[in-house]
């Protein structure tokens, strides 16, 4: 049976655009209708393409064809809520690059919007579509890890340097849904240092520290300021500890079966008084790769949301997922701004 035509209209094709662009138009069924961008020069080579893509200078005018189904939105974060809004009210599906919006209060209303219209929304948190977070997801879900104590990420690089916003909101985006979908529980308080060098009041690098329930915890290093590329997430559990590395052609993921085990020193259970009745014992037992295929991350969030639209489902990453991750950089934007005091969510 052949799939529903969906038309596709996308707002910004900057640098990022052309990577949904391509993706989007790989889908059968799917259909390009019209790119919109302020900036003519980048438009140019889509109505020369083959078969030539409809432009504009202004996102309004994609929104009202008829013809076009859903609307991809990769402008500028602060642009978000805005034509996103916009598109949700002239009754279209949105996928809307990351973050959802730059204000708590835009995130919230843009999921009701979508409620009252019953269109999809959602946001474009690719990492939650790549085969190596998942595998670590079903990991820690399996047990594998035992009880999750804390994760850190590092999301460093040397540029690409943004002046709309700052390197948290640029980059934290990813390892906030990343942590949220991993522990599945939500913080309680998050307390941040920010640092800027390069440009007055834009941090080029970020400390985030999340509290959850349970003792959790979450860090995240995050800058483009660094002499190093790095992405990796490690998680350590009580049972072993695994590590995500983005970069890693090999090894994307490595299962370490290794911890501190609290050993008895008395002979029954029943005697134990008191922490002197354990003994730290270290274990350092076998490092495992699990055979990983990871096809493009983007195509699979690409996929799911055409996937959604068709089937009505709600996407992994929604608009409430996207206003979770809103609500804790809000908090740690809040906190960066007094000097690192820790700001409970909604505060
Ligand atoms: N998911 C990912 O891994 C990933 C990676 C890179 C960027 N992004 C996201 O994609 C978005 C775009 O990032 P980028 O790096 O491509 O930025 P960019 O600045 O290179 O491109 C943005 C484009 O939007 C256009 N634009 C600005 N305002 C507009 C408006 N009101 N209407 C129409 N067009 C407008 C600009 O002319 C530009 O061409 C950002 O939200 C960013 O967070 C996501």
């Amino acid at each position: 049976m052949e799939a529903a035509r969906i038309g596709i209209a996308q707002v910004g094709f900057g640098y990022w655009g052309p990577n949904l662009l391509r993706n989007l138009a790989g889908i059968a069924g799917v259909e390009i209708v019209a790119v919109a961008d302020t900036n003519p020069r980048r438009l140019g080579e889509l109505s020369r393409g083959q078969p030539p893509i409809a432009t504009a200078d202004d996102y309004r005018h994609v929104l009202a064809r008829s013809d076009v189904d859903a609307v991809v939105i990769a402008t500028p974060a602060d642009t978000h809520a805005e034509i996103a809004a916009a598109a949700l009210a002239a009754n279209k599906h949105v996928l809307v690059e990351k973050p959802l919006a730059t204000r708590v209060e835009d995130a919230r209303s843009l999921c009701a919007l979508a409620e009252r219209a019953g269109r999809v929304l959602m946001v474009g948190h690719t990492f939650l579509y790549n085969a190596a977070v998942r595998c670590l997801k079903s990991q820690i879900d399996s047990g594998a890890l035992g009880d999750v104590y804390y994760v850190y990420a590092q999301r460093l690089n040397l540029g690409r340097v943004r002046r709309d916003v700052n390197a948290l909101w640029n980059f934290a985006p990813h390892d906030v849904a990343i942590v949220l979908y991993l522990l599945d529980a939500f913080p309680r308080e998050v307390s941040a240092r920010g640092f800027a060098y390069l440009q007055p009041d834009v941090d080029d690098v970020a400390f985030v520290t999340m509290d959850f329930p349970n003792r959790q915890a979450a860090h995240l290093h995050i800058s483009w300021l660094d002499p190093r590329k790095v992405r990796q997430t490690t998680v350590v559990g009580s049972r072993r500890m695994a590590v995500y590395d983005d970069l890693s052609s090999d090894a994307r993921v490595v299962l370490y079966d290794r911890g501190v085990d609290r050993v008895p020193t008395v002979d029954s259970p029943r005697d134990f008084n008191d922490f002197g009745d354990f003994q730290l014992r270290l274990r350092s037992g076998d490092i495992t790769v699990p055979a990983l295929t990871v096809p493009e991350p983007l195509r699979e969030e690409c996929r799911h949301f055409i996937d959604c639209i068709r089937s009505g489902d709600r996407p992994l990453t929604d608009g409430a997922h996207g206003l979770r991750v809103v609500e804790i950089l809000d908090a740690a934007q809040r906190s960066m701004q007094q000097h690192g005091r820790a700001v409970r969510i909604g505060e």
